[in-house]
């Protein structure tokens, strides 16, 4: 824990933004609320418009009511929270934006009496990120590296060369320990919760390996459509923004070997390892390995949704993908021979992000229906669950066997409520604890894997590119790159946001499709 009398001096870049309003402030209030700010803190917001602070944060309040996990703000928690909060107002190109800043905070400190920690969140857009790290350099801003931070939302870097550079640049002007690069799938509960169900359960790790486990599937299905973010998305498309940085995280949490210790760098230096021992994709084995797809029109929930190329700023004749799908194999003692199977896409039938584990069929059966090979099942959200599936004797006078569940449900064991995971974040980097962030080496780890794919969709910009409806699963040739592993994705049975399990037929059904 942080103590308590330390000082913090908050910046965020991009006061206007979509994410302070939605994902920062709320995070910040409710770490505020329930008592894990230090006592004496400063939230300074910058950015270029001119608006009254009142009303600014009459705005803020609006993000937290209408998005914080914890419903509407308490009004005398909020008083006290936004009485420490000021708008800054400041083109982030000129220098005595910078220069006005480092006032607000240096008196703030001299009030206090103390140096404390410096925290700057670039919630902006990638141009401005290079110029911001240069004036804060500059001005002396964040020059004590026990002290000062400053935290990189992605994208990081739009490919393997200008990830580089960013980091070059970076690292020029920053010690890498002051460097936070921020994935949020990192913060995530179930996504912390997999390093503990793996390294504090010695049961599963024997069978964690091509011997027990027959493939993997990691999928992140998103019910949402690109939206109001077509501008971004379609420079970026589904490899960029999911691929590359989230499903490869979940892929390095699956696979990684046991760190030394839970401790930023030996966690970060198992994760590397994984992303190297990927076998590289080709020019010719990414359209055998990788499937890509974009929506087109469709209903979602009973809603009508539009195709993605009549998405508000999406390019008209657009090739940009909403949906990837890749089998990849780690080539290392521990996997060699057994797929991972990474898929996301935007406008599914619903969310849900799930790891499935197919464990290998019996060599020895003695049951005519033991037909299911086991399966453990780490669903991340909407539910957070893990379950694991195996064959069970059906009471009665023969022996007849059904699939069942064993299961594990937050909401069942746990009764208080999860933080986000940006309020986990935003306190590691109070706390200076860089373990849930990427390391730079890892980013571009995670870039040269992606590079042969987007080096051939770029050479041929249409082939392959499957439509799919909104609100189907995505494209036929996704699970055909399942086989022979399996028939079709695996996939969790939710009605409106609650995971219903499903009857002991349809889970058979499944099982049985699957192999
Ligand atoms: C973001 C992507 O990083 O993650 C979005 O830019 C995506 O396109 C989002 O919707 C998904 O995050 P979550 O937490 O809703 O699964």
């Amino acid at each position: 824990m942080i103590r308590k009398t330390f000082p913090s001096a908050i910046t965020i870049f991009g006061a206007k933004g979509d994410l302070t309003k939605r994902k920062l402030i709320p995070a910040l209030y409710n770490l505020y609320a329930d008592n894990h700010l230090p006592s004496i803190f400063s939230i300074y917001c910058v950015d270029f418009l001119a608006v009254d602070e009142t009303e600014y944060k009459g705005w803020l309040l609006e993000g937290i009511n209408s998005f914080s996990r914890t419903g509407q703000a308490n009004p005398e928690k909020w008083a006290a929270f936004s009485s420490r909060i000021h708008y800054v107002q400041g083109d982030f190109m000129k220098e005595e934006t910078y220069a006005t800043l480092k006032d607000r905070i240096k008196s703030f400190e001299d009030v206090e009496q103390q140096r404390g920690v410096r925290m700057f969140y670039f919630a902006v857009a990638p141009r401005f990120i290079e110029v911001i790290a240069d004036s804060l350099c500059k001005q002396k801003l964040c020059n004590r590296d026990a002290l000062d931070r400053i935290v990189v939302e992605k994208p990081f870097g739009t490919d393997l060369d200008s990830a580089r550079k960013l980091n070059r640049y970076l690292t020029q002007r920053f010690k890498k320990k002051q460097i936070y690069h921020i994935d949020h799938y990192l913060g995530k509960e179930m996504v912390q919760n997999i390093l503990a169900f793996r390294f504090a359960n010695y049961v599963f790790e024997p069978l964690w390996n091509k011997k027990y486990i027959d493939h993997i599937e990691i999928s992140v299905a998103e019910e949402v459509s690109v939206g109001t973010r077509g501008g971004y998305y379609d420079s970026s498309g589904a490899l960029r923004d999911m691929i590359q940085n989230h499903l490869l995280q979940l892929l390095c949490i699956i696979a990684m070997d046991c760190p030394k210790a839970y401790e930023a760098e030996a966690i970060r230096d198992a994760k590397v390892k994984v992303l190297k021992s990927v076998r590289p994709l080709t020019a010719q084995s990414v359209f055998k390995d990788v499937v890509r797809g974009q929506y087109t029109a469709g209903e979602i929930a009973g809603k009508p949704q539009v195709g993605y190329t009549d998405e508000p700023q999406v390019a008209k004749g657009s090739a940009t993908e909403t949906f990837v799908a890749a089998r990849l194999f780690i080539d290392n003692e521990r996997w060699k021979g057994v797929p991972f199977f990474l898929r996301t896409g935007k406008c599914m039938p619903r969310q849900s992000s799930v790891i499935m584990i197919q464990f290998k069929d019996s060599p020895h059966k003695i049951f005519k229906d033991d037909v299911q090979p086991n399966q453990l099942i780490i669903s991340i959200q909407p539910e957070l669950e893990i379950g694991l599936m195996f064959e069970g004797k059906v009471p009665g006078l023969h022996m007849k066997l059904e699939p069942v569940e064993m299961d594990f449900m937050y909401k069942d064991d746990f009764k208080q409520s999860l933080p986000e995971a940006y309020e986990a974040l935003l306190l590691d980097v109070l706390e200076g604890d860089a373990t849930q962030f990427m390391r730079d080496d890892q980013i571009e780890a995670a870039w040269k894997l992606v590079m042969p794919i987007l080096d051939a969709w770029k050479k041929s910009p249409k082939k392959q590119l499957n439509s799919y409806a909104a609100g189907t699963w995505g494209p036929k040739a996704a699970s055909n790159l399942l086989k022979p592993f399996a028939k079709d994705w695996f996939k969790l049975m939710h009605e409106n946001g609650v995971v219903e399990k499903m009857s002991e037929p349809e889970i058979k059904a499944q099982i049985v499709a699957a192999t």
